[in-house]
């Protein structure tokens, strides 16, 4: 039965630039995925695009002051060229705001409502009369019901986690126009997805085996739970229209259309390449075919993956599901998070601009995947990206390459030497021995190889499969490595079989030792192809190859499987060689200095999101709020809470018991004896089941939190005014 491989990787949001956070959690890894397949003969399909729609566009537009389409139309084109550039290797890039996504997310939705698969329900939402709108969740802030957090969002408390209705919230305000909203009925659509839970639970179960740890916990706690009904439509003017009469001002829930973007994407790619039928062959099952569905994404993803995108195609019927969603976890910067209101971020269209040489752009794909956060947390440094730029990509495979070029522009004319009368049959044996391999070692007889072609060409067969195991179990850090260890036995064989010795005692040795370094490079180059398409297209234009191949997308065509021919020798004897040359230039030292500067350094690229200006207050209003300076005497972290600091305050004539939500930017050590402003008559609360009496202020723009102190020598209990 044919075998093919359709490869997804999460639409980004179209609301600002990619940034290398995102490159190494699934585009990267994704690409990865489809060049090695395609180098192995597969078939394969890797779809993209824009996601284009939801609060995180409306939101963007109104800080830039533009409309969501002009924000997703710049965004859109800026990421889609970020990425050719990288070499991600999309068949197909599409987006969401197309009128056919639209159409075809309409599509599903209707033939849900008409197969009994959603249920109308009257709800209460909060509403804004001044801007004349329901709010979204991220729209009001109010005091959490659960921890007494008094910024809390929409439906979920970011001091405590707890998950709420809107509704639950105290004191609601909307940020829109700083008034408390009202409350009016609404209608939604919600998807019965409660009806999945059994189907789910054995869809997950049967993939124990072959998915990460960390997809099949989160998968695994949800269904434990117990699934949900889940609203499917929102009260927002900016997405795709709830195709029913009586809906104006309603549209689909972005995360219910956007899954449907890799279909419409499908579609997209189909009706580009003159057959619009054609997407079925990817998605729909078949008794003739056997598609293996890789879904890449970020771990804030999962859920959408392994459950409701899955009960979405097991809904409509006919449909494939995803056979793996290799999801990998956060890669930090510097020990840092990503955060690009901090400016701690690197966006992947600067780091274009200031790396222009294609094997630049190599050096950095490598250095991604060799931090990969496949199975926890990784970091990417700039002084990391220098080592492994200059001390492995340059020094190991760059050298092997000069070496061998250098060395036989010499003494060769700059061909492939022709082997001696004696080692005529060299070329035939060393195939046969390839070919007779069958996985398990390769078997080379000492009467005709040396031990170190030994070597090198066991290294070749056996690194070949091993890498190859490794990209297909999603390995990929194992696979770069792996592949980086081709190119240390290559430049081990050239040391030892020394052939600056043999040059003039044994001429003939001499040429099959460098016959056989030109196999060894167009080799290295093959493997190379993944992780550095443009390096291995040079190294294979310098073996004399006219159409170098990387496994880049070929109309999703199965090619010749060039990954087997990686253990045999195939470069011609008499073709002429490209010039040695430095492939990869070193990185200085100032350049990984400026790099580093410019994070955290520029003005924050989009103002953070901030209350809009709130409502004035009088004078009595403020007094009744009592604040005192207060100095720590003693700090500890809240157990089980990453955020939570429970201190103990001195306010002069008394001590405070204290709990703030200052544990991701403090450590309980660097508080102690500090004088802080505390509010001193708030109602006392419990976080986390830990008493709170008072509230220290913090200065936070939503990434950075800084606690105020009186600047100058106060006694504690003073009145702050
Ligand atoms: N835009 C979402 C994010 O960046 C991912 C959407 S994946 C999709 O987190 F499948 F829904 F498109
Ligand atoms: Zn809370």
């Amino acid at each position: 039965m044919a075998q093919q491989y359709l490869i997804t990787a999460a639409l980004p949001y179209a609301n600002g630039y990619i940034h290398l956070g995102h490159i190494a959690g699934a585009y990267l890894p994704a690409d990865l995925y489809a060049r090695y397949l395609r180098l192995s003969g597969e078939q394969v399909l890797f779809v993209c695009g824009s996601d284009e729609h939801g609060v995180a566009i409306t939101i963007r537009a109104e800080q830039e002051g533009k409309t969501p389409q002009e924000i997703v139309d710049h965004y859109h084109a800026a990421n889609k060229e970020s990425f050719d550039q990288f070499g991600i290797s999309f068949d197909v890039y599409g987006r969401t705001s197309s009128p056919l996504h639209h159409r075809l997310a309409q599509e599903w939705f209707l033939d849900f409502y008409h197969r009994g698969l959603l249920e109308e329900r009257q709800q209460l939402q909060f509403y804004d009369e001044e801007a004349g709108m329901f709010l979204p969740d991220r729209y009001v802030e109010g005091t959490c019901p659960n921890c007494g957090y008094e910024r809390a969002r929409g439906d979920q408390c970011e001091q405590c986690g707890a998950y709420y209705d809107q509704l639950a919230l105290k004191n609601p305000r909307s940020l829109l126009s700083g008034k408390p909203p009202a409350v009016r009925p609404t209608t939604h659509w919600y998807f019965r997805l409660s009806q999945f839970q059994r189907a789910l639970e054995d869809y997950i179960a049967s993939h124990q085996r072959d998915w990460k740890e960390n997809v099949l916990q989160q998968a695994r706690a949800w269904l434990k739970q117990g699934l949900e009904d889940r609203a499917i439509t929102r009260d927002l003017r900016w997405g795709v229209p709830v195709p029913l009469p009586n809906a104006e001002g309603k549209v689909l829930y972005v995360w219910f259309e956007a899954l449907l973007g890799y279909i419409s994407a499908t579609h997209q790619w189909a009706r580009d390449s003159g057959d619009p039928e054609r997407w079925q062959q990817w998605w729909l099952h078949s008794s003739d075919r056997q598609t293996y569905y890789a879904a890449f994404i970020g771990k804030d993803n999962i859920v959408f993956h392994t459950l409701m995108f899955p009960a979405m195609l097991m809904a409509r019927g006919g449909y494939i599901l995803p056979s793996n969603v290799p999801a990998h976890e956060f890669l930090n910067l510097e020990g840092q998070k990503f955060s690009k209101s901090r400016n701690w971020s690197i966006d992947l269209r600067d780091a274009l601009t200031d790396f222009p040489h294609p094997h630049h752009r190599d050096a950095l794909r490598y250095t991604l995947a060799m931090n990969f956060p496949e199975t926890r947390d990784a970091d990417f440094s700039w002084s990391d990206f220098q080592a492994r730029t200059n001390n492995e990509l340059a020094a190991i495979v760059g050298n092997y390459a000069n070496r061998v070029l250098a060395f036989i522009a010499r003494h060769f004319e700059g061909k492939v030497p022709i082997l001696s009368e004696q080692d005529r049959e060299f070329p035939a044996r060393w195939h046969a021995a390839v070919a007779n391999h069958a996985g398990g070692g390769i078997a080379l007889d000492a009467e005709h190889f040396s031990a170190e072609e030994r070597a090198v060409i066991a290294a070749l067969a056996n690194g070949a499969e091993a890498i190859a195991a490794a990209y297909r179990s999603f390995r990929f850090r194992d696979a770069t490595s792996e592949t980086m260890n081709l190119a240390r036995a290559a430049n081990k064989f050239f040391n030892d079989a020394a052939p600056w010795k043999s040059l003039t005692e044994h001429p003939a040795q001499c040429a099959r030792t460098l016959y056989t370094c030109v196999q060894v490079l167009r080799s290295i180059a093959i493997a190379l192809a993944p992780v550095a398409p443009n390096l291995s297209r040079s190294i294979q234009q310098l073996c004399g190859i006219a159409q170098p191949t990387t496994g880049e997308s070929s109309g999703a065509s199965a090619g010749p499987n060039l990954w087997a021919t990686i253990p045999q020798p195939l470069v011609e004897q008499g073709t002429p060689l490209g010039q040695p040359q430095r492939l990869i230039e070193p990185i200085s030292d100032e350049c990984i200095v400026m790099q580093r500067a410019k994070l955290g350094a520029q003005a924050p690229e989009a103002p953070p999101e901030s209350a809009p200006e709130r409502e004035r207050i009088s004078i009595e209003d403020f007094a009744r709020v009592e604040l005192r300076t207060g100095r720590i005497v003693s700090a500890e972290r809240v157990p089980k809470s990453n955020k939570l600091i429970k201190l103990i305050v001195n306010l002069g004539s008394q001590e405070r018991q204290i709990v703030a939500g200052i544990g991701k930017h403090y450590s309980p050590d660097e508080l102690i004896g500090l004088d802080v402003v505390i509010v001193a008559n708030l109602a006392p609360a419990r976080l986390m089941g830990v008493e709170s009496n008072g509230m220290l202020l913090a200065a936070s723009n939503g990434e950075q939190l800084v606690i105020v102190s009186p600047r100058g020598e106060i006694p504690p209990g003073s009145v702050v005014r």
